[in-house]
């Protein structure tokens, strides 16, 4: 075994807040690589790349997080000196049915779960948990194609926990694999040796899972059921079938599929949505590293490069390389909002062309005044833009199946900014304009409406297959990487989170904006938007930005809607976006320890009353993860995260986590063993009922699930 050597060779520097092997494995080294957007549709300003001015100094308390410090020591990593784990001051949590102490920031070298006094945490499902009654026990020395098709897969980023009314004690779980991490997963040798079934393990990792999940009687504890009925695998062999205006168009027909209309397999399924009718929506993100590409414009537009891909598929299953004949289009059957039915593992998953193909964060689901489904969705890449989709028909309560056809016709709108304050007070520094707030007005492009092409030049197929193309054209505004965009059930204003980019007011880039107030934006920010009579089909909304993110006691360019910089939450990279039952928005972050330096974490911000802006640090994930897929049953005490590439910089010989389970110090593991860290999604919890959990108990869980 060579335990120095790198399966998929990183490119050996980033930018922005991720690791190295975040940016490899996770978008293909996007980061690195130069922006896609190219288009001159927005205005260009100089901004000076001033030095950032030291707006206040913070005075922090000093009180530790309560946590269980494992992993990285074990390896040599520093340990949390004082520095690192400077602290937010405490302060009880008010509205929502979840009463916690925020968390202090938490060390990126601490490997474990850290949750508010009060809480604890246990590991639902990991990586390779068997979901059928014969599948095979998890075991990363022997595993196979055949054996990781009948197990959880890899990297759960979107997570809902689907509660059955009837019982409450059953429901679903159901996430997506967004991508898979060859370095952690393999020994270094057996993947050398066997890289077509290496990658056909992969290809088996990605996808989604869906589970049954059950609690007994007065527990809070939800377990996964082995052999649930509803237990599903979605892999990149399953069949999918395709709605929409581009449906059976000559972009998506390939020799494999002379129709257009079958699709074997989704990729890089990022965050989601859960709709008002049950089923779930999740976005294609990334797709753009899995092709090798013949250097069309079209394919450059997408990231789509004209060489052999790090990954190989290509030469394990041809239609990854676009330079075989007869599968010049595989590329364009990749990039949608993809719907399943959880509720019935024989159904066919849809890809809705309607909603346009980008690299879709997720996708999340209004029903507007009218009964129309509206369906929001970010392209989350460096200068690019945000859409809706509003259905031509209407929601019927209780009628499911006709819901279902909802996203398959309507019209695709893309947004426009504008801000309200002088072009000359936005310095790119983060400083507030005069007016006192970035904000001021938008208007949503269409792109197709009433079933044709609003784009000159483009056929309403080629708007929705190459809608990056078909947006800029029409003048969209270029953003710093949307990703979740998701409605409020309770106000209906819309929330952005805008991870970053380290891009903006670059030479040659696009500079500050009132919407993008900061150049090299490192942290992101998240921006509210309310519709024009709070209607989800207004063509015209007004917006401003709730909070313009970073560790206040260093940054003097962080905002929180007027709330004291001195009593939040440091946070960094906002991504996945969640609300709970007052409204209160949550936020989990995907980058912090590239940034502020701390681990990736799960926020609580109150959005109305005094202390609107206040964000506050629920929990925090071990070395290397990122947070994904918040869901909040404050009601009943609980919140699930999916931990995302948990140890991510390490291997498969040298673990940089043993989360979830710590199965063995390092030097009492066996060669050729495998104790890794293993993805998987955490249920966190209190005992106490109703609005409390403050102060009392313990704080850590000792991370052993019940399988
Ligand atoms: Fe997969 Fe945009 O995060
Ligand atoms: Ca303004
Ligand atoms: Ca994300």
């Amino acid at each position: 075994m060579n335990p120095t050597r790198t399966l998929l060779p990183m490119l050996g520097h980033t930018r922005g807040g991720r690791s190295a092997a975040t940016c490899h494995f996770k978008c293909g080294d996007a980061c690195v690589k130069p922006d896609c957007n190219n288009s001159s549709n927005a205005y260009f300003r100089d901004i000076a790349d001033s030095a950032l001015s030291r707006r206040q100094m913070l005075g922090l308390g000093a009180i530790g997080a309560s946590a269980l410090v494992v992993g990285p020591q074990l390896f040599g990593a520093p340990p949390a000196s004082a520095a690192e784990v400077a602290v937010a001051g405490k302060h009880g949590s008010h509205g929502g049915k979840l009463g916690f102490q925020a968390i202090d920031p938490v060390s990126r070298s601490v490997d474990t779960m850290t949750v508010p006094e009060g809480y604890d945490w246990h590991s639902i499902i990991r990586w390779g948990d068997p979901l059928f009654k014969r599948s095979p026990e998890f075991d990363a020395q022997n595993q196979t194609a055949r054996k990781q098709a009948e197990q959880f897969g890899y990297n759960c980023d979107y997570l809902d926990i689907i509660v059955d009314k009837y019982s409450g004690r059953t429901g679903v779980l159901v996430a997506n694999h967004e991508y898979t991490n060859e370095d952690m997963m393999f020994d270094a040798d057996w993947f050398e040796a066997n890289k077509d079934e290496a990658r056909r393990i992969a290809m088996n990792a990605h996808g989604f899972s869906v589970v049954e999940v059950s609690r007994k009687k007065n527990d809070k504890k939800w377990t996964y059921v082995q052999g649930g009925e509803r237990n599903r695998r979605i892999t990149m062999q399953t069949e999918f079938t395709v709605d929409g205006p581009a449906a059976g168009s000559d972009l998506l027909k390939t020799a494999a599929d002379r129709t257009g209309t079958k699709i074997l397999g989704t990729l890089n399924n990022c965050a989601g949505g859960t709709t008002p009718w049950g089923t779930v929506l999740s976005g294609e993100e990334n797709i753009d590293q899995y092709f090798r590409g013949r250097g069309t414009a079209e394919e450059a537009r997408y990231g789509i490069a004209a060489k052999a891909t790090e990954r190989g598929w290509e030469d394990t299953d041809p239609r990854f390389g676009l330079h075989h004949e007869g599968f010049e289009n595989e590329a364009n059957r990749f990039g949608w909002v993809v719907e399943i039915d959880p509720q019935n593992p024989k159904s066919i998953p849809v890809k809705h062309t309607n909603l346009g193909r980008f690299k879709h964060e997720g996708a999340n689901v209004r029903i507007a005044k009218n009964g129309k489904a509206v369906a929001y969705s970010g392209d989350d890449s460096r200068f690019e833009y945000i859409y809706k989709f509003v259905s031509s028909g209407t929601y019927r309560k209780n009628d499911r199946r006709h819901n279902m056809t909802l996203l398959s016709d309507g019209d695709l709108y893309v947004a426009k900014f504008a801000g309200n304050s002088p072009a000359a007070e936005i310095d790119g520094s983060g400083a507030l304009p005069s007016d006192g707030a970035f904000d001021g007005t938008g208007t949503w492009l269409p792109l197709v409406r009433g079933g044709k092409s609003m784009v000159d030049g483009m056929s309403v197929e080629e708007v929705l297959v190459y809608t990056r193309l078909a947006a800029d054209k029409i003048g969209a505004t270029k953003m710093d990487r949307p990703e979740d965009v998701e409605p409020s059930p309770v106000s209906g204003k819309l929330y952005v989170a805008l991870t970053n980019n380290s891009d903006r007011g670059k030479a040659g880039k696009e500079g500050a904006t009132e919407q993008n107030p900061r150049v090299a934006n490192r942290d992101g920010h998240v921006l509210e938007l309310t519709e024009a009579g709070n209607d989800a089909t207004a063509t015209k909304f007004t917006w401003n930005i709730l909070l313009v993110a970073g560790d206040p006691k260093v940054n003097s360019s962080t905002y929180f809607s007027g709330y004291p910089a001195q009593k939040v939450s440091p946070i960094s990279c906002p991504d996945n976006l969640a609300f709970d039952s007052a409204g209160n928005l949550w936020i989990s972050t995907d980058g912090a320890p590239g940034t502020i330096g701390y681990s990736d974490a799960l926020h609580k911000v109150t959005l109305t009353g005094k202390d609107r802006g206040r964000v506050e640090q629920f929990l925090a994930v071990p070395t290397g993860a990122e947070t994904c897929g918040p869901v909040i049953h404050d009601k009943d005490g609980s919140v699930f995260v999916a931990v995302q590439h948990p140890g991510e910089g390490g291997s498969f010989a040298q673990p940089a986590s043993l989360f979830p389970d710590f199965v063995a110090a390092p030097g009492k593991v066996k060669k050729g063993q495998f104790y890794g860290p293993r993805p998987s999604v955490v249920q966190v919890f209190t005992e106490r009922q109703g609005n409390n959990g403050n102060g009392h108990g313990h704080g850590h869980g000792n991370g052993h699930g019940k399988h």
